[in-house]
């Protein structure tokens, strides 16, 4: 039996065996007694068993998607769609920052822990809100230029007594469950290259899983696994290969060379970083990750000579214990687009034609959504789940799209790509309810248009997408930009993963939306980018319920019990990469982000503090530049600073909208000298002149003239 063998120590059953198989039957006893006998006694610790029998104890929610095969579907029934109008907020916390929160909160035995920016952890009690300890990890705020889609962290990983989280600045820490105290901390990336830690580790077999993020910069992907007691690395799997005249790292990696031609891809990296999915078979003993996009984007850059680009845009199946490749299967042969296999994986038993499978499914940002048989990554279905112009479909026999030839962009005319490099789908987690067989998922119709950078160059600063910027910059006409956004939307859909087709669709008032969570009890809820978090009913998509939460929402809800009583948990907050950049244009809650969890139950009371609004006012100083230098500051904006300010000088209500700044007598000290690094602004000097950092200036002082007057034509 599975269970047995993942107890056995060189045969014999060790005496720790014993004592979990004691622990085992503990749990399953104060589980027929109700979750309240398990509370009184002293913390049970987290283990495999605990994790793979997570249905036995619909309380808790112990690992990143609450079971390995990431369902996050909750068995609880207290809450359902009779009572759901009584559902209201029980307790909030405000988080410290105003940055992004993605984060999928754990309950273990009553004790939630949640991550905030800047790789923070919190424990709290699970009932009452009240905080029992909080770890900083405290990232040097210079490191924020070396990510892509801010300050980020989607979770933690609990495993007897520790809880494990990797932060921005590529560590991974083990923190006493109870205190908080460090147990072990480790580096997990070289530090002389952009690294960051976004994703949530995973405890599996006792090795602690995690991968990394980076590839816009420029690195070469892999995952690791670190020993869970010791923090001791066990193995290594790199995802592309490196400069194939020095040795591979591991076999597989021979044959992937030989699908990247000419070019030196090694010496920006190559990409395919593993930056947030994971899932687990315990019975086919199967770990599964998704790989991220090429680094730079094109493969017209990284492998001139063409080739699939092995394991870009991949999900990976290894064996756990030792890291051992056992079999891929590549979404996006040869990617140019930024479309990462990084997006969410459930693993689920499905029937195709009489006979049940085994599969695992994927909607990644490509935009098909994949049904594969997970035992030997055989092929079975895709279709297009977003609007799609990249490739015409994916043939049935082969499994690889049908790319157009036209998607592979030069840099003499743009290619308008359906989806953009935010994806169809991109991190914020589905969900698939056995009961209904559906998949609810958070998808998004986007597009961008894709142009070679002129001579593109490696810059050990900053991005490294070899992608022209300027091409890609939102329009700076207020009423283009008002039909863009109109072309950009959002929907949550109900996904038959059988028949490849929606079930329900509801449309979404902004692109950029939360994960999912759907219950036993008929009921599937999301927050969403206009600040509203809502409950539906998982048959017809009917809304059933909405909480206006005065700021939008993109992490996945979960719910859980304590004494009984059920709760639905999300963290609510703006940002991540789609917000930072033309959230300006998406959204009206944005520009009040708060970063607070949300904890509801039946008969909750408790009520949001009322939004403090501070008017703004564009009054930008005279212009006193000329046409060339503000064009020369346009095209240096978008390189440096787009990516955290927003396109085309639109902040998207994270960080501050240097429009508004008033703050001219000091802008080189902030800009070239770091005088706000400790807040997260980075000082340029190492890539800017003054001349440049006035060249910076004049276009947003140019870009506040053209918006004021366009405010003041178009007031009502
Ligand atoms: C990695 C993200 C990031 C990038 C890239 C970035 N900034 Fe910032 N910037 C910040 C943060 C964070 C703050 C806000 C600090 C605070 O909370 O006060 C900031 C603040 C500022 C401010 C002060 C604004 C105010 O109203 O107080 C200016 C001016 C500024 N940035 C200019 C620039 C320019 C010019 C560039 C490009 C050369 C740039 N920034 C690139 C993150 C970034």
């Amino acid at each position: 039996m599975k269970r047995v063998k993942l107890l056995r120590k060189g045969g014999a059953i060790s005496i720790r065996a014993v004592s979990l198989i004691l622990l085992y039957l503990a749990i399953a006893c104060s589980w027929q007694k109700g979750s309240d006998a398990a509370e009184e006694s002293a913390p049970v610790p987290v283990t495999s068993v605990r994790i793979i029998d997570a249905n036995r104890e619909p309380q808790n929610w112990l690992t990143h998607g609450r079971t390995y095969d990431e369902q996050r579907y909750s068995p609880l029934r207290q809450i359902n769609e009779n009572n759901i109008g009584q559902l209201g907020l029980d307790w909030f916390y405000d988080f410290e920052t105003r940055r992004g929160m993605e984060a999928t909160p754990l309950v273990v035995d009553g004790v939630l822990y949640v991550t905030g920016s800047w790789s923070r952890v919190y424990a709290m009690d699970a009932r009452t809100g009240a905080l029992l300890w909080q770890y900083d990890p405290k990232v040097q705020r210079s490191w924020a230029v070396n990510l892509c889609c801010d300050v980020v962290n989607r979770g933690v990983a609990a495993w007897q007594g520790r809880i494990y989280v990797g932060t921005l600045d590529g560590r991974l820490v083990a923190l006493n469950a109870e205190t908080g105290k460090i147990d072990w901390s480790v580096q997990t990336t070289p530090i002389d290259k952009p690294y960051s830690i976004t994703g949530a580790p995973r405890v599996v077999k006792g090795k602690v899983i995690i991968g990394n993020g980076g590839a816009e910069l420029g690195v070469r992907g892999f995952v690791s696994a670190y020993d869970a007691p010791t923090g001791e690395l066990v193995w290594r799997f790199y995802t592309v290969p490196g400069n194939p005249a020095e040795p591979f790292e591991q076999p597989e990696l021979e044959r992937a060379a030989e699908t990247w031609k000419g070019g030196a891809w090694w010496e920006v990296g190559g990409g395919g970083t593993v930056w947030d999915s994971m899932a687990y078979d315990p019975e086919l003993d199967l770990l599964y990750f998704g790989v991220g996009n090429g680094s730079p984007w094109s493969r017209k850059i990284r492998s001139p000579g063409g080739g699939d680009n092995l394991f870009l845009s991949s999900i990976v199946a290894v064996r756990p214990d030792t890291g051992a490749y056992v079999w891929h299967y590549q979404t996006t042969p040869g990617d140019s687009w930024d479309y990462t296999a990084t997006q969410h994986m459930i693993l689920a038993e499905l029937e195709f034609e009489g006979r049940q499978r085994k599969v695992i499914m994927q909607a990644p940002k490509n935009g098909f959504f994949y049904v594969l048989d997970r035992e030997t990554g055989e092929f079975i279905s895709a279709e297009a789940f977003v609007e799609i112009n990249w490739a015409t479909h994916v043939d049935r026999k082969t499994g690889r799209p049908a790319i157009k030839r036209d998607a592979y962009y030069g840099n003499d005319k743009p290619f308008l790509a359906m989806p953009g490099p935010a994806g169809g789908h991109t991190w914020q987690p589905m969900s698939y309810n056995p009961g209904t067989r559906l998949v609810y998922l958070p998808t998004m119709k986007t597009a961008y248009p894709y142009q070679l950078e002129g001579n593109f160059q490696y810059s050990d600063f900053g991005w490294n997408t070899g992608i022209d910027d300027l091409v890609a910059a939102m329009p700076e006409d207020e009423a283009q930009r008002k039909a863009l956004k109109a072309m950009l939307t959002g929907y949550l859909v109900a996904w038959d993963p059988v028949k490849q087709q929606p079930r329900w669709q509801v449309k979404q008032a902004n692109i950029w939306n939360g994960g999912v969570l759907s219950t036993a009890t008929n009921l599937v809820f999301q927050g969403n980018g206009a600040g509203y978090f809502n409950a539906y009913d998982a048959d017809q998509g009917q809304q059933l319920w909405s909480f206006f939460a005065q700021t939008g929402i993109m992490a996945a809800p979960i719910s859980y019990a304590v004494e009984g009583e059920q709760y639905v948990a999300v963290t609510a907050g703006w940002g991540g990469g789609v917000p930072l950049i033309i959230g300006g244009m998406l959204s009206e809650a944005a520009n009040q982000n708060v970063s607070r969890l949300l904890v509801f139950k039946l008969g909750g009371k408790q009520k949001l503090p009322k939004l403090k609004t501070t008017l703004k006012i564009l009054d930008p100083p005279q212009q006193t530049a000329t046409q060339e230098t503000i064009e020369r500051g346009k095209a240096l904006y978008h390189k440096y600073c787009g990516a955290c300010h927003g396109n085309s000088a639109i902040s998207g209500g994270i960080l501050p909208d240097l429009r508004y700044t008033q703050m001219h007598p000091v802008w080189n000290q902030v800009v070239l000298e770091g005088s706000l690094e400790s807040r997260g602004m980075v000082a340029f000097d190492t890539v800017l002149s003054q001349v440049d950092a006035g060249a910076i200036q004049a276009y947003v002082i140019a870009r506040a003239h053209a918006d004021k007057q366009s405010l003041l034509t178009q007031s009502p």
